[in-house]
């Protein structure tokens, strides 16, 4: 058995698990988050300055409850892990040179973590997972991809957004009808009392150089700027403004959008698994469409648990543990952290010169 303390601070939440595995099943022992998102709020997305000092001050406590909450000692650990790449730098910082600090006290490995390798990961913690070969659509606030996952930590993107994430646009539509950050869960509670079928806003689609379209790829800009204009039109005619059928309106056509187009790229690549991760997976609207349409097209669903698709340390705990249980390799001690590295080389955070 092995036992991984690991951290996540890449953005606005700070958060620390402690995580095990036997048999190649994983174990959640602890799980603690300290969310930012009320001082956030108040500016209307994340201020870096912000988010690193909170970072700073939570992680202390955070470990310390962890440790309380499973009865386990520092001495029980076998590696530490953190978040490196991608995020916020200075955020990033704080989880890296804590996991570092100790692993450097207690002469344990680091492993420092690919942020959506950890997403990825998310869908390890729940019951009836599938092995890959599989395809994920990971939907989050900085990310909209689809990627297919191989055996031995190989990624293929085959789709991605041309410009906001899913849940970028969730959160700047939410700014546009005096919503409150973030966008997604506060667009989700009042689409419930909306029509979603009142306003037809546009599936946006990326258009090939030499004619066509790329058929999974996402452009959630323009659907933006139509709400946009909505809103300015129907405010313009001094009316009461639908917010409810608005958000209901937005959110069915970024859910379709996304069930049609991974499941298009499933098909098409002859993979019968499609797994659902990210903060924007939370979204009730889209797990149901997704199993619905899914139903009809033969391809299985597996969708993150509820708990984990906005960002948590447990996901980052599942990472660490698959890498430590696939090959003898962990990162230097000299990795430091990068706002952007792509998934594909993530094999790379464990070379003996680290990238950055
Ligand atoms: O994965 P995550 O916690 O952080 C990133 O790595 O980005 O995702 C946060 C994003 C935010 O944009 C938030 O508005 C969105 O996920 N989100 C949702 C829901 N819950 C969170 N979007 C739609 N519906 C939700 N229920
Ligand atoms: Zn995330």
């Amino acid at each position: 058995m092995s036992i991984i303390l690991s951290l996540e601070t890449s953005c606005d939440e700070s958060a620390a698990a402690l995580v095990s595995d036997e048999k190649g099943k994983i174990d959640l022992l602890a799980n603690e988050i300290a969310s930012q998102i009320d001082e956030h709020a108040r500016w209307g997305g994340v201020v870096p300055e912000i988010a690193s000092r909170r970072h700073l001050e939570n992680l202390p406590f955070l470990i310390e409850e962890v440790f309380a909450k499973s009865k386990l000692k520092i001495n029980d650990l076998d590696a530490v892990a953190a978040t490196v790449t991608p995020g916020l730098s200075g955020s990033l910082l704080v989880g890296s040179i804590t996991a570092r600090t100790i692993a450097s006290l207690y002469q344990i490995p680091f492993f420092g973590i690919h942020h959506l390798e950890g997403h990825l990961s998310s869908i390890y913690l729940s019951k009836n997972h599938p092995k890959p070969p599989f395809l994920v659509l990971l939907v989050s606030g900085g990310h909209t991809e689809l990627i297919k996952v191989d055996e031995g930590h190989n990624y293929q993107r085959l789709g991605r957004s041309h410009d906001d994430a899913a849940g970028e646009a969730f959160d700047k539509v939410a700014r546009l009808l005096g919503l409150s950050y973030p966008g997604g869960p506060a667009i989700q509670e009042i689409a419930k009392k909306g029509d979603p079928n009142r306003f037809l806003f546009p599936k946006g689609r990326v258009k090939k150089p030499g004619g066509g379209f790329y058929q999974y790829d996402f452009s959630f800009s323009g659907l933006k700027t139509s709400v946009f204009r909505q809103i300015e039109k129907l405010s313009s005619k001094n009316k009461n403004l639908p917010i409810e059928d608005i958000a209901a309106s937005f959110e069915n056509v970024v859910a379709e959008v996304l069930v049609e187009r991974s499941l298009l790229c499933a098909q098409d690549q002859g993979l019968n698994s499609l797994v659902l991760v990210g903060g924007v997976a939370a979204n009730e609207r889209l797990r149901k469409m997704m199993l619905e349409k899914a139903s009809k097209n033969s391809v299985k669903i597996a969708l993150a648990p509820m708990e984990f698709c906005t960002d948590n340390a447990a996901m980052i705990g599942a990472a660490a543990l698959l890498r430590l249980s696939s090959s003898s390799k962990y990162s230097s001690m000299e990795l430091g952290v990068s706002a952007r590295w792509p998934l594909e080389k993530a094999d790379s955070l464990y070379d003996l010169n680290p990238p950055f």
